[in-house]
């Protein structure tokens, strides 16, 4: 089957990075992820600089990145304000993001559920008549930093009020990286009851190692879009304990040895990865180990979180 990559690096990647990253830096990651044949990049996020720093110059990375035909070029949004900042940047796609768990939504957002998904209900619609698609994140959809594991049945929930909001499609996030292959399988056994399987994508972290063998059991399910990061950066600064994305080399390697055909020039992707890893000053990607003097590979560098 065809799978869809959608880039995280320089929003999911880059918004729990300690150290301020220039916004030319930012621009130059995302022009060079345009180059490895994406046809969808998350750029930033709309949402409040108070609450998430890093990311306060999203209106300017938007501004100044070159667009490529036929890359979406997208952004999250958690409220009105957030949308109308992506429309005035001329973002492609929003995505709106909530949890199934309580405790995580309010550390996030700021608000329970039922008050996201009624932020929401005014942003889809007017997305939608700006011509922009929309995504729809169910965040914690198996284990939660404050709550712990979360059953298939408020995720489920959740992701049936989106949908009923008008998203396009959903990213379900395993937000701390802690999901087993069976708990993705159960969750499937549910969520496909109730979701056509063309509207989800998956959203691995991969704190423990396993986020290829889950979207390997997604992919065999019928799932066909996910998110990975180059360089397996990624964490949210709400999500205390969680590693990065799925790093995207791993992922593609692990999909298309699953059979699946991907669209990704893999090379691209490690200039891209190679870029950010010399910004960020440390090596990137769960198995890169630095060289030594000798050319011996040493062990012990530190996942990417
Ligand atoms: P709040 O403090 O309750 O909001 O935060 P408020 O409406 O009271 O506004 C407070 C201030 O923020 C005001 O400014 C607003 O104007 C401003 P002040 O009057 O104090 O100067 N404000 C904004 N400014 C710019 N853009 C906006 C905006 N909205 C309000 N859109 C709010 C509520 C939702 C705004 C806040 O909690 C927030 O921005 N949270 C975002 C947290 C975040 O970005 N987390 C990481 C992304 S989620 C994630 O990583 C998970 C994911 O990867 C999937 C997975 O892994 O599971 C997607
Ligand atoms: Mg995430």
């Amino acid at each position: 089957m065809k799978v869809r990559i959608v880039e995280m690096a320089p929003r999911d990647g880059l918004q729990n990075e300690q150290a301020r990253i220039p916004t030319e830096t930012k621009v130059a990651l995302v022009d060079a992820l345009s180059e490895a044949g994406y046809d969808e990049i998350e750029v930033s996020a709309f949402v409040a600089p108070k609450w998430v720093p890093q990311l306060a110059d999203a209106a300017e990375v938007f501004a100044r990145i070159r667009r490529r035909e036929g890359v979406t070029y997208a952004a999250l949004v958690p409220n009105e304000q957030g949308l109308d900042r992506a429309i005035e940047a001329r973002a492609d796609k929003v995505a709106v993001f909530t949890a199934a768990s309580e405790t995580f939504n309010r550390k996030n957002i700021n608000a329970s559920i039922d008050e996201s998904i009624a932020r929401f209900a005014p942003v889809v619609p007017r997305a939608r008549a700006a011509g922009m698609r929309v995504r729809g994140y169910v965040s914690t959809a198996f284990w939660c930093p404050y709550e712990g594991a979360i059953a298939p049945g408020p995720v489920v929930a959740v992701a049936k009020q989106l949908i009923d909001l008008g998203v396009d499609e959903l990213s379900i996030g395993d937000t701390i990286g802690k999901a087993k292959p069976e708990e993705v399988n159960a969750l499937l056994d549910r969520l496909l009851d109730a979701v056509p399987q063309d509207q989800i994508a998956f959203h691995f972290h991969d704190t423990y190692g396993l986020a290829t063998a889950n979207a390997v059991a997604a992919y065999e399910r019928g799932i066909t879009v996910f998110d990975a990061s180059a360089g397996g950066v990624g964490g949210c600064p709400y999500a205390p304990g969680a590693a990065g994305n799925v790093g995207t080399e791993e992922l593609v390697v692990a999909l298309r040895a699953a059979g699946a055909e991907i669209a990704l020039d893999l090379a691209g992707v490690s200039a891209a990865s190679a870029l950010l890893a010399s910004a960020l000053g440390r090596t990137l990607g769960r198995r890169a180990r630095p060289s030594t003097p000798n050319g011996a590979s040493s062990s012990g560098s530190p996942p990417a979180s």
